[in-house]
C-alpha cells in the first residue's frame, strides 16, 4: 500500500542529519491546513461563502471570503506549535508572529488561496507554500528576514483543491504528489518522484493571451511561435485556467510551459516572487525543469521587499530555453 505522507516525511527527515522532526510538523500542520481549506471550499456554496468581502488587499486586488478563512486557516494551525515563528502572506500587508512561536526556528511564507477567481465557478484552486529557516533566533524576525533567495528554501509546495486534493511538496532533492482520501482525511503517495517529461505528447503552454496588447513585440513574438507550434520543442496545446497552482501542476505533469510575463507599462507582471515565483521554482528544479524571470533563474534573485512581483517562465528545461532564445533572439 502507498505510503502516507506523514511517513513520507519522516523518511525525507532521517536522510537530514541533525533533523529535529521539526520540519516534519510544519509539513504535516500545512496538510491540515489544506484539507480545512478543501473543506471550506465544497461548502462555501450552500454556507453563503462564494462572494467577496468588500475589501481590496496589500496587492489592490478584490478579497474573496474563501481568501480571508484560507489565510486564517493558516494563521491558526501552527498556534503554540512553538516550531514557526512568523508567517508572511499574499494576503496580509505586514508579516504575522505566530503565538507561541517565539522559539520557533521556521519562516513560512504563502499565498492562501491561489486562483481564488475560480470560487464563483466551481474551478481548480491552490495553495502554495515556501519555508525558509530563520536565521538569528535570538531575536524576532523582521523583514528582512523573509527577504532571501529562492535557492535558501528548505522546502515548499503546493496543495491542489481539483476534483481530488492533492499536495505536492519537495525538501529538495525530489518532488512527491500525494492524494487526499476524504473517507479517512490521509493524503497518500500517488505521484513519487515527479519530473517534468521533456518530450510530453500531452506538452502544452499556458499564458494569458488576452495581454498581447501589453507585451513588448519580443513576448508577443515568442508566445506567437509557441501558438503556431513552430518552436524546436515542437506543438504545444493552449491551456489556461486562470490558477496558477492547477496550470503549473498539469505542466508539471505532462510538460510544457507556464508564462506570466511583464508588461511594457508593468515590467514585473502580477505574480508574487515570495509567494509564487519562489516555491514554483523549488518544485521545478527539483523535478528537473527550470524557472526564470526572463533575466535570471528565479531561484538566484534578491528579494527586495515581501509582495514584490515578477514575471514568470516556468516548466519543462527545453521550453523554457526556448521561451529564453525567442525572447532574446527577436
Ligand atoms: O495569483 C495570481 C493568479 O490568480 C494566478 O493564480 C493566475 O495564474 C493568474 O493570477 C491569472 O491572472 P490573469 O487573470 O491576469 O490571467
Ligand atoms: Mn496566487
Amino acid at each position: 500500500m502507498a505510503a502516507t505522507l506523514g511517513e513520507q516525511f519522516v523518511l525525507d527527515q532521517a536522510k537530514i542529519p541533525g533533523a529535529t522532526g521539526a520540519l516534519s510538523t510544519v509539513l504535516n500542520r500545512l496538510s491540515l491546513a489544506g484539507r480545512m481549506i478543501a473543506l471550506e471550499i465544497m461548502r462555501a456554496g450552500f454556507v453563503g461563502k462564494l462572494g467577496l468581502t468588500g475589501d481590496v488587499n496589500v496587492q489592490d486586488e478584490e478579497v474573496r471570503a474563501l481568501d480571508q478563512i484560507s489565510n486564517d486557516i493558516f494563521q491558526r494551525v501552527f498556534h503554540n506549535m512553538k516550531i514557526v515563528h512568523a508567517m508572511a502572506s499574499e494576503e496580509m500587508e505586514h508579516i504575522a508572529y505566530i503565538d507561541g512561536g517565539a522559539e520557533g526556528k521556521y519562516l513560512v511564507m504563502y499565498d492562501p488561496l491561489d486562483g481564488s477567481g475560480n470560487v464563483e465557478v466551481d474551478g481548480p484552486m491552490g495553495t502554495i507554500f515556501s519555508i525558509i529557516r530563520r536565521r538569528d533566533e535570538s531575536r524576532p524576525a523582521t523583514v528582512e528576514d523573509f527577504l532571501r533567495p529562492g535557492n535558501e528554501q528548505v522546502a515548499a509546495g503546493y496543495i491542489l483543491y481539483g476534483p481530488a486534493t492533492m499536495f505536492v511538496y519537495s525538501v529538495g532533492e525530489k518532488v512527491h504528489g500525494f492524494t487526499l482520501d476524504r473517507a479517512i482525511g490521509t493524503f497518500f503517495l500517488t505521484h513519487p518522484d515527479i519530473r517534468f517529461p521533456v518530450d510530453g505528447a500531452k506538452a502544452s503552454y499556458a499564458v494569458n493571451e488576452a495581454n498581447i496588447k501589453k507585451w513588448a513585440p519580443a513576448t508577443c513574438k515568442m508566445v506567437e511561435t509557441f501558438r503556431h507550434g513552430e518552436t524546436k520543442c515542437g506543438k504545444r496545446a493552449a491551456r489556461y485556467s486562470g490558477a496558477l497552482v492547477f496550470d503549473f501542476h498539469r505542466t508539471l505533469v505532462q510538460g510544457g510551459i507556464y508564462m506570466y510575463p511583464g508588461e511594457e507599462k508593468k515590467p514585473a507582471g502580477k505574480l508574487r516572487l515570495l509567494y509564487e515565483g519562489n516555491p514554483l521554482a523549488f518544485i521545478a528544479k527539483a523535478a528537473g525543469g527550470a524557472a526564470t524571470n526572463g533575466d535570471k533563474d528565479i531561484l538566484d534573485v534578491q528579494p527586495t521587499a515581501l509582495h514584490q512581483r515578477t514575471p514568470l517562465f516556468i516548466g519543462s528545461r527545453p521550453d523554457v530555453d526556448e521561451a529564453m532564445r525567442l525572447i532574446r533572439g527577436a
